[in-house]
């Protein structure tokens, strides 16, 4: 499903991740921990094709997506979904209309659309707030609310970097139980974070990362 050899990313001439090789199955869930500064954002992003290596190839499905032609760009970044911390939905636009932004994006009838918008506010548990502004949701609201932006293009695999990382406890338990629904349901789950709970929460295979070195993977195959 993805898999990284020998990847090595730097920014104006500092190291992000050293020499990192790396297998994840279909239907994995995996934490990605490690302080501040380790390289965890730096990793998704690599794997969503957001930014390159400077060395070493990253396959998704089993494409190496350094190499992608153009025209293959879009299909790649629907297979995943990315979840951020700090939500970024259109404040002026309504939960329906945020959530049905990739749709568009792709050229989906509104039709077809409107049933996986819906289909995704419900996973979420917010079919309830369709017609409410972005700009008035609670954070708990919000962070599902791109869940639902994130889920609506059943993609394959489900990143997210620190997704609970401006909820309160009580929230973060929800959304983490949230992302072990969806890895139940068969999505590929990769999600930094450095909450202690939600890594026992959704008991996934634990990667450690620091200083951009891969220090201890739990099941690793590659
Ligand atoms: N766009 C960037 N420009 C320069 N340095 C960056 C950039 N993004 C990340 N870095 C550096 O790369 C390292 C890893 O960062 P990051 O992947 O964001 O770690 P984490 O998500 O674990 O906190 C850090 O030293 C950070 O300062
Ligand atoms: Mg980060």
């Amino acid at each position: 499903m993805i898999q990284l050899f020998h990847v090595t990313k730097y920014y104006e001439g500092c190291l992000a991740l050293s020499d990192i090789s790396l297998r994840i199955d279909k239907g994995e869930c995996v934490l990605l921990t490690g302080p501040s500064g380790a390289g965890k954002t730096s990793l998704l992003k690599l794997i969503f094709g957001a930014e390159h290596p400077d060395d070493g190839q990253i396959l998704v499905q089993n494409r190496n997506i350094a190499r992608l032609r153009r025209a293959d760009v879009p299909y790649h970044r629907r297979t995943m979904g990315f979840v951020l911390q700090d939500f970024k939905l259109l404040p002026h636009r309504t939960v329906f209309e945020n959530v049905a932004l990739p749709l568009i994006i792709r050229g989906l009838s509104s039709f077809e659309s409107r049933r996986k918008v819906i289909e995704a506010l419900r996973a979420v548990g917010m079919e309830h707030k369709q017609t409410t502004l972005a700009s008035v949701l609670s954070a708990g609201e919000q962070q599902r609310a791109c869940i639902a932006r994130a889920i609506v293009n059943s993609p394959i695999i489900l990143l997210a970097d620190e997704p609970t990382g401006n909820l309160d406890p009580q929230l973060t338990i929800e959304i983490a139980e949230l992302f072990k629904a969806i890895n139940a349901r068969g999505t590929t789950v990769m999600m930094a974070t450095h909450n202690r709970q939600v890594v026992e929460q959704l008991n996934g295979r634990v990667l450690r990362l620091d200083c951009g070195h891969l220090l201890s993977d739990q099941g690793a195959s590659a």
